[in-house]
């Protein structure tokens, strides 16, 4: 147990265990009255007229139903008025040293007339806009400015492939598309424009395709479709009327993997998630008006929504928005970024701690970093070493690291442990936020009481940064999170409860794996294997990884009437494959090719036990016997890539 450090109780809102529990019993007691005070630090064009409305067993959530609020008004514009000089985002641009500050002031004007370039391009409200952005500021502008005028964002991160971006475009129906001439990463510069005109060739629901210039690269310009986005803006004043919205309508919808082949649209609303993330912002990382905050995470995951965009801003706090890669120009770079702007809070996911870790303390060391109070983490299990590496090292021992555990589908983080309060255990998410119920149950549904447990992580009751519905599917909204379980959300996770009663995440319990904190759906990546002409099936499942925590293996079974010259080109075939379908980061880092796949006589893939071997494990597989073809194992070991 690492107590809490006295410095950092000192000055902190919620300043001891004991006060986090008297707090925490309240927040179960008295649900209504506890969210119906943090509603109160935002500002509402008419306050809600009932706090919570949910049959769970439907997927029927509303929180602050009658009030009437902007999520742009509440980032921008109040802070605009009370504060117009201090500074919104700092951008660390790609190259080291490079910075832009934008002040309150500056973002409601580059909001402004962004929403009005939106209207111009015929964006009303309700209708949805992708981004399809590099991590420039325009990202944020955007993401507000269809807030203003009560526009639905889709962000799509820019890592994906030109065909997931236009499923993502079709299926939430957008007019117009933001993106960027190119894209930089590091040493590396990301083609942008060109995979978007590649995403919406032919498809008319595409009306405007808005292009920022990052790098000037020379890009092919379709007339009346693609337009100069600095032309565009230049047009426009910088005043532009918000929308007020109604709390349960949308915010915005963020496409996610599940367990089956088509990602989900997951759909959040304004009221509910606006106060959530404001609250969770403001009390997990501490907060205080002279906070310099930084998330490293990109703007296309929840945690680049919630935790550098509309958390920060609706508390006005001053948000890094970081362009580069945490190896640029070498693993020092986050600690240089730290020193250079005086970060306190640094957030950002154990792969990216693993990898600068590997490099070695002297690229920590060689920065002061003592302007920093507070160490997150989320996406993945963060391992005990890790996590003490950035305790001891990043940290000098002075600093709180703050593990937070949470989805895309909750809207902000559901248990991590407060600064000022919560003792830590390397390894564990700790404790839950006020008002939320963390629940175990067994595989029949039945909850598993007392400590020292393991199940299924479910939540019981609602809160307020829920997701509402996947977009367009409402029924698979229910049978997705509410059937399996019933009376409670299912997470998808495993989860240990220990003697103290503290949370312990063991990962994704269904075909959902997590590679280097991106979530991808192993029927996604099979999916994309089984469009290429040589493959006839496929399973995917992760394996332990060094630096990505879960590595992603294919099992690839070749047509009979394929005839493969060269099995290592074929392997790499299946790969750029993937990377096309997908993305990159959806690249298997292991192809074995199979005669046959572990399947019981119904047909069912044994998944576990290629679990097994792609972990490199090649004895004691269980029970075997209903296996079809059990001598099926042999052969997967014989040809076995680890
Ligand atoms: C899944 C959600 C929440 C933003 C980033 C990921 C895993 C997330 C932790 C953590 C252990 C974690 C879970 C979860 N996860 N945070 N602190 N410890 N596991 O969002 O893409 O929706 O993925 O990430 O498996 O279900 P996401």
């Amino acid at each position: 147990m690492i107590p809490v450090k006295p410095h950092i109780a000192k000055r902190a809102h919620v300043h001891s265990l004991a006060h986090y529990e008297g707090l925490y019993r309240e927040s179960i007691a008295n649900p209504a009255g506890f969210w119906s005070t943090q509603a109160e630090a935002l500002t509402w064009f008419h306050p809600p007229e009932s706090v919570h409305q949910a049959r769970i067993e439907e997927g029927e959530i509303a929180w602050f139903s009658g009030g009437k609020l902007n999520a742009c008004y509440n980032c921008v514009d109040r802070h605009a008025e009370t504060q117009p000089d201090k500074v919104a985002i700092v951008w660390a641009a790609n190259e080291p040293g490079e910075y832009r500050k934008i002040t309150y002031a500056e973002l409601a004007r580059e909001v402004g007339r962004m929403a009005n370039v939106l209207k111009s391009h015929g964006v009303r409200r309700g209708d949805r806009v992708a981004i399809y952005l590099p991590m420039i500021p325009e990202v944020a502008f955007a993401m507000l400015a269809c807030a203003r005028i009560g526009a639905v964002h889709s962000v799509v991160f820019a890592g994906f492939s030109a065909e997931a971006l236009r499923e993502r475009i079709l299926d939430a129906d957008c007019a117009v598309v933001l993106t960027a001439d190119e894209g930089l990463r590091g040493p590396k510069r990301i083609p942008l424009k060109e995979t978007v005109d590649d995403a919406v060739e032919g498809l008319s629901v595409v009306r405007s395709v808005l292009v920022a210039k990052r790098t000037g690269a020379e890009v092919a310009m379709t007339p009346g479709r693609d337009y100069w986005l600095a032309e565009e803006l230049a047009k426009e004043r910088a005043t532009c009327p918000v929308e007020w919205m109604d709390a349960e309508d949308p915010l915005f919808v963020l496409y996610t993997s599940g367990s089956t082949g088509k990602p989900k649209g997951v759909l959040h609303t304004t009221g509910g998630y606006m106060v959530y993330t404001a609250f969770t912002h403001r009390h997990v990382f501490d907060i205080h008006d002279d906070d310099v905050y930084f998330c490293a995470a990109d703007a296309g995951w929840i945690t680049g929504h919630s935790y550098i965009v509309y958390g920060p801003l609706a508390n006005g706090t001053t948000t890094v928005m970081f362009e580069s890669v945490p190896n640029y120009p070498d693993c020092g770079r986050y600690w240089q970024v730290v020193d250079d702007l005086e970060v306190s809070v640094f957030y950002t996911a154990p792969t990216a701690i693993r990898a600068v870790m590997r490099a070695g303390d002297e690229f920590v060391t060689r920065a002061s970093r003592k302007s920093l109070r507070i160490l997150g983490t989320v996406g993945e299990p963060i391992n005990p070493e890790v996590w003490t590496w950035y305790h001891d090292v990043v940290g000098n021992g002075q600093a709180a690291v703050i593990d937070t555990w949470w989805q895309t589908e909750t809207g902000g983080i559901m248990i991590a442990p407060l600064p000022g309060a919560t003792p830590a255990k390397p390894g564990s998410a700790t404790l839950p936020m006020f008002g939320i119920r963390p629940v175990l149950v067994d595989d029949e549904g039945t909850e598993i009481k007392g400590n020292g447990v393991s199940g299924n992580l479910c939540l019981a009751g609602s809160w307020p940064g829920q997701s509402r519905t996947i977009l367009g599917d409402h029924q698979r909204f229910r049978s997705t999170y509410f059937t399996r379980f019933p009376g409670y959300y299912f997470t998808g996770d495993g989860c240990r409860r220990d003697e103290d009663g503290y949370y312990w995440i063991t990962g994704r319990v269904d075909d959902v794996i997590n590679v280097a904190g991106h979530r991808l759906g192993t029927a996604e990546i099979e999916s994309a294997l089984v469009a290429h002409e040589a493959a006839a099936e496929a399973a995917v499942v992760g394996f332990p990884h060094e630096i990505k925590g879960t590595g992603i293996y294919a099992f690839v079974i070749i047509r009979d009437d394929f005839s493969a010259e060269d099995p290592k080109a074929l392997v790499g075939a299946l790969r750029d494959q993937v990377r096309r379908v997908i993305s990159p980061i959806a690249t298997p880092d292991a192809i074995q090719i199979v005669s046959g796949l572990p399947k019981t006589r119904s047909g069912k893939i044994m998944r576990r036990i290629l679990r097994q071997i792609a972990a490199g494990k090649t004895d004691d597989f269980g029970d075997i016997s209903t296996l079809a073809d059990p001598t099926i194992v042999e052969a997967l070991i014989a040809s076995s890539e680890r």
